[in-house]
């Protein structure tokens, strides 16, 4: 039995024992749950990935806002294929990153793949790793662009995590993220 469980267990047990003192428990339940953090609060919320041991050409997946985002780093080749693809080829020309803005005289940052990534050179790739089509999650080095592939419904994103083929309509987002240290991306 996981401790989750034994926990849940647990306080099933405590509230059954208690019902004799409803009265006193219903009072009780309102401070408690301002102790608690709002679910607002917690949506707000910013983590720091340590990314020190991200080789080149892996990548880790971690759990932000209730939802999986890849963080890559990427080999000297997929930067070179994503750089080499022009942007009329893309089904979806718009970068997705939060963290970008559009370039002098633009009013939209387009999907180029230095509008994608974290640093200048373009090692490093943060998305959502959610589908843009209907939320299934894409597996990692696969798919017909050697980026990310979804078996739900057969969508085929590049090594910028860019839609190239099926039925997503959209690049994976780039959620808000920054180094704080060499080592150290803070989501949020
Ligand atoms: S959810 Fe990914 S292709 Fe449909």
């Amino acid at each position: 039995m996981s401790e989750d469980n034994g926990n849940r267990r647990d306080f099933l047990y405590v509230a059954t024992a208690g019902t004799g003192a409803v009265i006193g428990g219903a009072a009780v339940w309102p401070m408690i749950n301002q102790m608690n953090p709002s679910a607002d609060v917690q949506a707000l919320a910013s983590i720091e990935v340590d990314v020190s041991d991200v080789e080149p050409g892996t990548q880790i997946t971690v759990k932000w806002r209730g939802k999986p985002v890849f963080v890559r780093r990427r080999t000297a080749e997929e930067i070179a294929d994503a750089r080499a693809v022009a942007l009329a080829d893309l089904p979806d020309m718009d970068a997705r990153n939060v963290n970008a803005t559009p370039a002098a005289g633009e009013t939209e940052t387009f999907a180029d793949d230095a509008n994608r990534t974290l640093d200048e050179n373009g090692e490093w790739l943060v998305m959502m790793g959610v589908c843009t089509h209907l939320g299934c999650v894409p597996l990692g080095d696969a798919g017909d662009f050697g980026g990310w592939f979804c078996p739900c419904h057969g969508s085929h994103y590049d090594t910028a995590g860019r839609i190239r083929k099926g039925p997503a309509p959209e690049n994976l987002p780039v959620p808000q993220a920054s180094f704080i240290d060499a080592n150290t991306i803070k989501l949020g």
